[in-house]
């Protein structure tokens, strides 16, 4: 019988990660869910598990190095073998440049960005060796334009597609495709939390905030975890099996590139 294909989703203790791990359990994948907290990572596995689908969660802080190698080992130890990585987590502090420290700015490239690269290396040594695999990531809208008050984040997301990019070139010959999903805005916690800060910014509700944001908007709405799920879902499929380098838009057309 062959064998299942292991996807691992960091970050998926809630929010787009959690939605994109139940998607690709549902598509047939084994899956690994990642989170920094035990609390929800453990919580969204027993629930893929209770669903009826192989399913592991796994803790680790996938800014650090050495965790994301003890994560991998665990992996392949269980399932020998990793087919698509989805690199979702991450971070989005709201602050002006007089706040931010170099400690704070380090601390955000390092779990934007840092994690993406020691999470690929390690996928792809396992992806060359099995003759293919996908690497999907988190890119953002802010992939493409600039907010004053997330300087840091900004960074970490314009350097999440040249990453893309350049690995996408380097992995290409190894039948490894790699592409960022790039959402505008999904209404999770991160999206809660930069909410409140800017509409008490602004001196307005949450709920005025949302229907100015979604006036910008041409269709009008946010982005569901769902529907950022079944666009990752599609390229971890074998039908964009010829689809690598992109950073796609995925955002109502709130900003067109
Ligand atoms: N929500 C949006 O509107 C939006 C828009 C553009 C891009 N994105 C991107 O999509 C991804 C998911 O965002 P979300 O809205 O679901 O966020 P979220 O905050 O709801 O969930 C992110 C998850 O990542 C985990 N995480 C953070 N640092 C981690 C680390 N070092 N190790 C392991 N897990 C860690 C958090 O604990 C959390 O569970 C992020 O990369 C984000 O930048 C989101």
């Amino acid at each position: 019988m062959d064998q299942k294909k292991v996807a691992i989703v960091t970050g998926a203790g809630a929010g787009i990660g959690k939605a994109i791990t139940i998607r690709l359990a549902k598509d047939g994948y084994v899956v690994v869910v990642n989170g920094r907290k035990s609390s929800n990572t453990f919580e969204v596995a027993k629930e893929i598990q209770d669903a009826g689908f192989e399913c592991i969660g796994i803790v680790c802080d996938v800014s650090d190095e050495q965790q994301v190698d003890e994560m991998f080992a665990q992996v392949i130890q269980k399932y020998g073998r990793v087919d698509v990585l989805v690199n979702n987590a991450g971070v989005c502090p709201v602050r002006g440049l007089d706040e931010i420290t170099s400690g704070k700015f380090e601390q955000t490239i390092r779990t934007n960005l840092f994690s993406m690269f020691y999470c690929s290396k390690k996928a792809a040594e396992y992806m060359k060796r099995q003759g293919g695999g996908r690497i999907i990531n988190a890119g953002s809208q802010s992939s493409f334009r600039q907010n004053p008050q997330m300087i840091e984040y900004t960074t970490s997301k314009w350097a999440v597609r040249g990453f893309t990019r350049a690995l996408a070139a380097a992995l290409g010959p190894f039948n490894i495709t790699v592409n960022s999903y790039c959402p505008g805005t999904v209404i999770t916690q991160m999206q809660l939390k930069n909410a409140e800060e800017y509409s008490s910014m602004m001196g307005i509700t949450v709920e005025e905030y949302f229907k100015v944001r979604f006036k910008e908007i041409p269709m009008g709405r946010a982005q569901t975890p769902e529907e950022i799920a079944a666009f990752v879902s599609y390229l971890a499929s074998d039908d964009a099996k010829n689809i690598t380098g992109q950073n796609i838009m995925l955002n109502g057309g709130h900003v067109m590139c």
